[in-house]
């Protein structure tokens, strides 16, 4: 009995050492300590042992039992602990480990600018307006009074929608300015109204430092009972004057556009030379020495374009204007080629 004793002993030792999980060790611990375990059927044949031998064989059966249990027990804690250090190290996240920084973008030049002249529009109580970059040929041109003879139609400036032809408004086309959007406000709203409408337009033009394919116009409309070209004017030095923070003079030059009549070019002071054409004893090169720079179209707008959106000539009148936002980006920054704000460098966008 002694030596199957010291056998089961050292053969449970073994047997709980080499255990890897929880419930091996469980299992284990019922073979040898349960009910029916290997000790428990050792224990049981105790009594028939001649009293000598039953007590050295008890003390050492106890004995027995004890060590197991401890190392039972001391197996179990080690087992248990593994498992927590392994489900720590799985989803362990360290709060105060500082994070990747990413690398912020800012805010295009373009968009800066817009997001000007959207402010102080909107600050002398200007509505923003929206519309569609691909257009009809009604809205584009007919509605605005160019008829199809008119050499704005001409294909040299105008991208085709091949194919396309709504059979009510024409042809579709990349929209060649934002004055579209006058009639599609007049028909949707009404008079009287005050917009301005910021937005990419198309030309079918080659491509060299001062033109480009796609640019940005912002164009404006104003229409109420009685309102005169002194609006215009007092809105526009209104306007630049806050846009580059310092006194702007404005001037009108009579020009043509089929959708305004009269139709007129408004001007504005050269900032460089303060409106004197000549800089530290040289002619000014950003006016070229006039004093004034080129700045937009405008004009009363045409009574067949009231009608167009449907408004009464007769009771209605205002007046439209379209400047390029691109442009003034460029003088603005003094950028002196467009494609450089629509191929997305980096090094140079970095700089604004
Ligand atoms: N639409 C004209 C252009 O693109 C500008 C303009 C707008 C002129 C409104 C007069 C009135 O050149």
């Amino acid at each position: 009995m002694e030596t199957q004793l010291k056998n089961l002993q050292s053969e449970a030792l073994s047997a709980i050492e080499k255990t890897k999980t929880p419930e091996d060790l469980k299992s284990l611990e019922v073979k040898y300590l349960g009910r029916k375990g290997e000790l428990t059927q050792i224990l049981r044949g105790l009594k028939d042992l001649p009293p000598e031998e039953k007590k050295k064989a008890g003390q050492l059966s106890n004995s027995v039992k004890k060590t197991l249990e401890d190392v039972l027990e001391t197996k179990k804690a080690k087992l248990e602990t593994a498992e927590i250090e392994k489900a720590l190290k799985k989803d362990f996240f360290d709060t105060t480990i500082p994070g990747d920084a990413r690398p912020l973008g800012h805010i295009h030049p373009l968009t800066q600018i817009q997001e000007e002249v959207e402010r102080i529009f909107n600050q002398m109580g200007f509505g923003i307006m929206d519309g569609p970059e691909v257009e009809s040929e009604y809205y584009n041109f007919e509605s605005l009074n160019i008829p199809s003879d008119h050499p704005a139609r001409d294909m040299q400036d105008t991208f085709f929608i091949k194919d396309k032809d709504d059979g009510k408004h024409g042809k579709m086309v990349l929209r060649t300015h934002t004055s579209p959007v006058q009639i599609r406000t007049m028909e949707k709203y009404g008079a009287p109204l005050r917009i301005i409408v910021p937005g990419r337009v198309f030309r079918y033009e080659a491509t060299d430092a001062g033109h480009d394919t796609t640019f940005y116009q912002v164009e404006g409309l104003l229409i109420e009972k009685d309102i005169s070209l002194s609006h215009l004017k007092g809105v526009m030095a209104e306007f630049l004057s806050r846009l580059f923070g310092k006194p702007v003079k404005v001037r009108f030059r009579p020009g043509y556009f089929p959708f305004v009549e009269p139709g007129l070019e408004l001007d504005f002071s050269c900032l460089i030379c303060d409106n004197t054409g000549q800089r530290e004893g040289e002619d000014c090169k950003v006016c070229k020495k006039t004093g004034w720079i080129e700045f937009m179209g405008a004009g009363m707008v045409h009574e067949n374009v009231l009608k167009a959106g449907g408004i009464d000539p007769k009771k209605y009148q205002g007046w439209a204007f379209g400047f390029g936002l691109t442009r003034l980006v460029m003088m603005r920054y003094a950028i002196d080629d467009i494609r450089l704000l629509t191929n997305s460098d980096l090094r140079f966008l970095k700089q604004f």
